[in-house]
């Protein structure tokens, strides 16, 4: 018994190892090391300017700062974003390398269709359908509501509260300011006071901190989030979509957070728990609990055990001294 207790234990630890060093090696496999570092080094001259340091001490002068300060993008959000690896030049093609850049420069960002063609025409046709295009396709592009230097998606993001508040702070930009919402709005359209038309749903405010508008306001299905933001019609007024035990949000919000347990679980499961239940591996808090518990018990059996030999021991040793 001991000796099989030992090769499980080895070979758990064994396949702890491999299971450390995959998720490494899958790592390696992005970009460069060098290229990032290369790109980091190149975007420096941007920072140079385009960053609070800048603004505080211009590299040269007579630059326009009170322009410069609508103009900032802050460093260590954009190296966390999704495309915070790349260098400011791989989108702002020509014309930014010197300074005063070039009257044109901006023509030549790219787009998103440059570099997602397939994705970005499934979206727009979604966006095709959604409330925004009837009166506001011309005001609306992709980058009314992704600001590409800080945008990082759900499926890149491990915690649900952060998602919801970088998806709603989009929504809420417009929907929850006169200011913002009324540069967009097709003439003398009044921004619908959003805790009114929402007063059906208890605690709104304390909704939109736990759920996305997009939870309600786009179709379910698909793999990916719908773009096609529906009206007050189609929109999800029944609470047991989400307050039920197969709640809507498992395909919705908790979609990628799901996944990537699931993506750990099946790693684990073929590789681990074929052979091994190693604690921790499956994420299951209650399996987990059950085993800690069970090995607890056991250590507490053997010790209690023990315990009662030895407590036997001595009376039966008291008995015959009697
Ligand atoms: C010496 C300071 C300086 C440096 C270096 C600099 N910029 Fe600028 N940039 C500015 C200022 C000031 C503006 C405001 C507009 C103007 O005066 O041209 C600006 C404007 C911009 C704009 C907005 C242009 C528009 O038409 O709306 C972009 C985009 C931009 N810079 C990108 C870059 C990139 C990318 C780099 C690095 C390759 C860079 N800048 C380097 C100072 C700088
Ligand atoms: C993945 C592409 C991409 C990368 C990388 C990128 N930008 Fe941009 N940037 C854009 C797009 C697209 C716009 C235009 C947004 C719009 O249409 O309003 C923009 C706009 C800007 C502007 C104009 C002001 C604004 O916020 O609208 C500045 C300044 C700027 N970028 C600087 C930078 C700097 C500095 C870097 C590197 C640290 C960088 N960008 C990296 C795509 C990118
Ligand atoms: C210069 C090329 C380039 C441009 C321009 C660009 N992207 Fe990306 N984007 C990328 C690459 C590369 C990735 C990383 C993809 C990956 O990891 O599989 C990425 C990742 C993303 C992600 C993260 C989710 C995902 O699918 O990995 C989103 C969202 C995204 N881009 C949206 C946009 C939007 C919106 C625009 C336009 C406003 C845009 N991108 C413009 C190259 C680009
Ligand atoms: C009305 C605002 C809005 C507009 C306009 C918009 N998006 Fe989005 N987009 C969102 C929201 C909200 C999400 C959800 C973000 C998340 O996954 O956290 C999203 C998600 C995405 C994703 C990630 C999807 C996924 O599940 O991996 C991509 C890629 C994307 N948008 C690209 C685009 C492109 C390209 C356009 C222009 C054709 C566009 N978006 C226009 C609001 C918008
Ligand atoms: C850039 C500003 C802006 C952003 C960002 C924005 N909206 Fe809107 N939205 C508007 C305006 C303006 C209207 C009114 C359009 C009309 O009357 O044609 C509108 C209309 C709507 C409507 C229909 C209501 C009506 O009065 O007809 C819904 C629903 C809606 N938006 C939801 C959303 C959701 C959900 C998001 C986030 C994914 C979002 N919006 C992001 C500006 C915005
Ligand atoms: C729990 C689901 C749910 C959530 C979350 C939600 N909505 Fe709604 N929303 C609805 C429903 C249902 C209606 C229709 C209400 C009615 O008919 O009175 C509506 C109505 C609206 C309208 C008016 C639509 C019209 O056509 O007149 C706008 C604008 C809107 N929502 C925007 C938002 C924004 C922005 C958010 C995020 C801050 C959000 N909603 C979050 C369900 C939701
Ligand atoms: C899109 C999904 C969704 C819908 C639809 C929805 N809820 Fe919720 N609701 C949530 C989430 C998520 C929370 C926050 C749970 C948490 O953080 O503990 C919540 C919280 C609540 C709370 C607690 C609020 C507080 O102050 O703590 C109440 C009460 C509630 N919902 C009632 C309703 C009722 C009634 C409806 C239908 C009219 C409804 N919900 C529709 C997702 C939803």
């Amino acid at each position: 018994m001991p000796d099989a207790g030992l090769k499980y234990l080895i070979r758990g630890l064994g396949v702890a190892l491999v299971g450390l060093l995959l998720p490494l090696a899958a790592l390696a496999a992005g970009p460069s090391p060098e290229a990032i570092a290369k790109a980091k080094l190149a975007n420096e001259q941007c920072f140079a300017c385009h960053s609070q340091e800048g603004l505080a001490h211009p590299p040269q002068a007579d630059l326009d700062l009170a322009k410069l300060r609508g103009l900032l993008v802050d460093k260590p959000t954009f190296e966390d974003a999704d495309h915070g690896k790349f260098a400011c030049t791989k989108c702002h093609n020509e014309g930014y390398d010197d300074f005063p850049h070039e009257k044109d420069a901006a023509d030549n960002t790219s787009t998103c269709q440059d570099c997602h063609a397939k994705k970005a025409d499934k979206i727009q046709a979604e966006f095709d359908k959604s409330v925004h295009a009837k009166h506001l396709a011309d005001k609306f592009s992709c980058t009314t509501c992704h600001d590409l230097h800080s945008i990082k998606v759900a499926k890149n993001q491990d915690e649900a509260r952060k998602i919801v508040a970088q998806d709603n702070r989009i929504c809420l930009g417009c929907h929850d300011s006169d200011q913002t919402f009324a540069r967009f709005a097709p003439e003398k359209k009044v921004r619908p006071p959003i805790d009114e038309i929402h007063d059906w749903l208890p605690n709104a405010r304390t909704h939109w901190k736990a759920v996305r508008c997009v939870e309600c306001h786009t179709p379910l299905g698909g793999d990916m989030l719908s773009h096609e933001i529906l009206n007050k019609d189609r929109a999800e007024r029944k609470c047991v979509s989400c307050h039920s035990a197969d709640t809507s949000l498992k395909v919705r919000l908790y979609r990628h957070l799901a996944k990537q347990e699931q993506e750990k679980l099946g790693f684990m499961n073929s590789v681990v728990l074929s052979e091994n239940y190693v604690i921790g591996a499956t994420r299951n808090l209650a399996l987990d609990s059950v085993m800690i518990g069970l090995v607890a018990l056991t250590l507490l059996g053997v010790l209690v055990h023990a315990a009662l030999r030895v407590l036997m021991h001595t009376l039966r040793r008291r008995k015959k001294d009697d």
